[in-house]
């Protein structure tokens, strides 16, 4: 097989990519990608000054809108006014190891912004895509572990590492429980998932475990991570190629750390179906938005590719 490359992108000419988090790292990379392929790329970001930035500097149909995936009304202002089909989402977005915080709903950060938010987006975007959903997980959540009793990490000292691998293996989870769903419904969008590998971009600014090991951290990635344009081929390859709905994509090299895109595994916990099914409605149950089963492919409202 060819390795893949940012040129093996085909031309994505009358497709619309919406990416979230589209202004840093992975995600502007992304987009720029998808642009100059010819695709209409929507920056979904939370501020819209640094949209505006990251925008300015890609060839291409370029749109920015405003998305805080950490505000439950802004990602239900944003799906209602996005009235026109979308081929691709792309689930970018990402905090990693914040001090404690909530979002404007009150869930943990990490849970909240990582898998909470882009879980509400995607179902109240669902009846509108017509090819892939692409969400951005991580090796970390080889740590991670469900914690249903504790799902904000609020019952034991917080340790902002667990929650965020517990959100990455939440990525996981969601997209293998949201192909299911698409199966089912007879949809033939696809869900799939990435991670970059280590890449150096802006995700390592916050670190709850002080200044100290916040450089040393900076002094490692540094050292062994690859740029944020090859930490962005897997979500490309994601996004393009042909692979099976509930894939994982990420770097081929050694720890899966850096490398060309293939296809990767997970941890047995990302496995867990029954986990996934559970996770799937207590995520319903916390944002209020459910799998829009009745709105997909049998929709006649939606055109078809
Ligand atoms: N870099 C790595 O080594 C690595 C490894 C594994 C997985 N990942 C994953 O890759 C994805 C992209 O991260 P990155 O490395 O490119 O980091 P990044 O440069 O920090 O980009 C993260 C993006 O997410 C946005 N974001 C954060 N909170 C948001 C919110 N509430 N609403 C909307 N947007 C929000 C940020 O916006 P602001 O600029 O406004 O903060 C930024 O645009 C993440 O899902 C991350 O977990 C990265």
């Amino acid at each position: 097989m060819e390795t893949f490359t940012a040129s093996g992108v085909p031309a994505m000419t009358g497709q619309t990519i919406v990416i979230t988090g589209a202004n840093s790292g992975i995600g502007r990379v992304t987009a720029r990608v998808l642009a100059a392929a010819g695709a209409r790329v929507v920056l979904a970001v939370r501020d819209l000054e640094k949209g505006r930035a990251a925008a300015a500097e890609m060839a291409g149909r370029v749109e920015v809108r405003q998305l805080d995936l950490a505000d439950l009304s802004t990602i239900r202002r944003f799906a209602t006014e996005f009235s026109e089909p979308i081929d691709i989402l792309v689930n970018n977005a990402g905090v990693m190891t914040p001090p404690f915080s909530r979002t404007a709903d009150g869930f943990e950060m990490q849970f909240g912004t990582n898998h909470l938010g882009h879980f509400a987006l995607t179902n109240l975007l669902l009846p509108r895509i017509r090819q892939r959903v692409v969400t951005v997980s991580s090796n970390g959540h080889r740590m991670g572990t469900i914690d249903f009793d504790d799902l904000g990490s609020e019952c034991k000292p917080y340790r902002a590492m667990r929650a965020y691998a517990q959100s990455k293996l939440a990525n996981l989870l969601f997209t293998a429980e949201l192909q299911r769903r698409l199966t089912d419904a007879g949809s033939p969008v696809l869900a799939i998932a990435a991670h970059p590998g280590m890449a150096t971009t802006n995700l390592l600014r916050f670190d709850g475990r002080g200044r100290m090991r916040y450089l040393v951290q900076k002094a490692v990635t540094e050292r062994l991570a690859q740029s944020e344009e090859d930490g962005a081929l897997p979500t490309l390859y994601a996004a393009v190629a042909d692979i099976p709905g509930n894939s994982y994509v990420g770097p081929s090299g050694f720890l899966q750390r850096s490398g060309a895109p293939k296809l990767v595994n997970r941890s047995a916990r990302a496995l867990d179906t029954d986990t996934a099914r559970r996770l799937w409605e207590v995520s319903e149950e916390l944002t209020g938005v459910t799998f829009p089963s009745a709105h997909l492919a049998s929709n006649p409202a939606l055109p078809q590719q």
